[in-house]
């Protein structure tokens, strides 16, 4: 046991042989270099421009699919307003929605950011949505808060609530002398068709939309990503281009890209490798998939979990009929209500976009069409979310 241990130090102290600046490529880092956002980290810039002489910014609206920038570049320009700012009156905040969990949460997030007075203070839960949006409005005045709020993932507050939204998007005379500029960003493209009008045209005064990136640019974004993150040396060219093809097959996420990258490098350095190669990034590559499976997979509703353990019976696959039958009789076993065969082909197709089972149609001949049913996730993966819960494990 003792050995092993000394193995696995002995292997990471190598280790340090391919990383320089592992935490540049963690999830949280900023890199204050962001090519190819050069536009987009202008026009915001420009939007809250403004605040430094003290008049209120318009809101801003970023929106684009995931891991084309948006956290980044909201977050780079706003810390740069911050540090610009002579007159003391901006205070710059980022709140993360999804994070937060709750709308509560969320404004409670907000209201540790400013100096509320102590009777005051927000308690963890208990007041009202509206009572706690009044303490924020009211210290946000008192104080005559220059206020700049990014509101990440922004989606979730809406979903909750429109109101709050609302409100602070038209707080205006409540918090005069002071003002709230809000930078909202979502990666949910219909999210807008989904907002009340009247927050939407406050909201998005100000528009942005940040184009996925080009295999290209991720290519040259990684580049320069690693030469920070790694010793000199240990990223070949042709791992940068694997890299950057993997994740620009997709959709160009730069998240994805640099994922891979960091997971590559440890993989490599777990296996004692001096270089990070292809078979690395294969490698994380795999890695990222089969999390993103499990992950997908955990949080699936318990009829959900039902119908994917149904189709794991089959292993070369199944049609619609047969998997309702192994269904229903799993769903019994596990006294759960049995739904009908419409609301499973729903669930199906539901699991088919999230990428965990395949359900193709094929012709039956003069019979008509049917489904043809597959699981997609691997049997090592499927037990681990089974071992999970024990309403599960009576099932198999
Ligand atoms: N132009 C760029 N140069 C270097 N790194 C970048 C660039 N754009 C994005 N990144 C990096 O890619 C990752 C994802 O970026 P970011 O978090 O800004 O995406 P996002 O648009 O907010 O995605 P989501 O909608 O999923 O939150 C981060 O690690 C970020 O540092
Ligand atoms: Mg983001």
């Amino acid at each position: 046991m003792v050995d092993t241990i000394d193995t696995i130090f002995n292997k990471a102290k190598q280790g340090r042989v391919l990383f320089q600046d592992r935490n540049a490529l963690s999830p949280e880092f900023i890199p204050d270099h962001l090519p190819f956002r050069e536009v987009q980290i202008a026009n915001v810039a420009e939007v809250l421009a403004p605040a430094l002489h003290g008049s209120k910014p318009s809101n801003l609206l970023l929106y684009g699919k995931t891991g084309t920038g948006k956290t980044a570049v909201a977050r780079l320009v706003i810390g740069k307003l911050q540090s610009q700012d002579d007159s003391k009156q901006i205070m710059t905040l980022y709140v993360n929605s999804r994070l937060a969990g709750t709308e509560y949460r969320t404004l409670f997030k907000i209201a540790e950011g400013l100096p509320l007075d102590e009777e005051k203070k927000i308690p963890l839960t208990g007041l009202s949505i509206s009572e706690v949006v009044g303490r924020i409005f009211q210290a946000i005045q008192k104080n005559a808060i220059h206020f700049i709020l990014v509101l990440d993932e922004i989606d979730y507050l809406v979903n909750a609530h429109d109101d709050t939204l609302y409100q602070f998007t038209r707080a205006g005379e409540q918090v005069a002398p002071g003002f709230l500029t809000i930078v909202g960003i979502s990666n949910d493209l219909r999210f807008k068709e989904g907002l009340d009008p009247r927050v939407l045209s406050s909201l998005g005064e100000e528009e942005l939309v940040f184009a996925p990136y080009t295999t290209e640019e991720l290519r040259s974004i990684l580049a320069e990503r690693a030469k920070v993150a790694f010793k000199p040396g240990v990223i070949p060219e042709a791992t940068i281009n694997l890299c950057a093809a993997l994740a620009g097959s997709e959709h160009g996420d730069a998240r994805r890209a640099v994922d891979l990258l960091r997971i590559a490098g440890e993989v490599a350095e777990r296996e004692g490798h001096q270089r990070v190669d292809e078979e690395s990034i294969r490698k994380a590559s795999d890695k990222v998939e089969r999390d993103r499976v499990e992950e997908a997979l955990h949080s699936l509703p318990f009829q959900n979990k039902i119908i994917i353990i149904a189709a794991s019976k089959f292993s070369a696959g199944t049609n619609t009929g047969e998997l309702y039958l192994a269904y229903t009789n799993l769903a019994r076993k596990s006294s759960v209500e049995v739904l009908t065969q419409r609301r499973v082909s729903g669930i199906l197709a539901e699991l088919d976009v999230l990428g965990l089972v395949e359900a193709a149609v094929v012709s039956k001949g003069r019979r008509g069409r049917t489904k043809r049913i597959r699981l997609l996730i691997d049997n090592e993966t499927l037990a681990r979310v089974i071992g999970e819960d024990a309403r599960l494990l009576d099932l198999v």
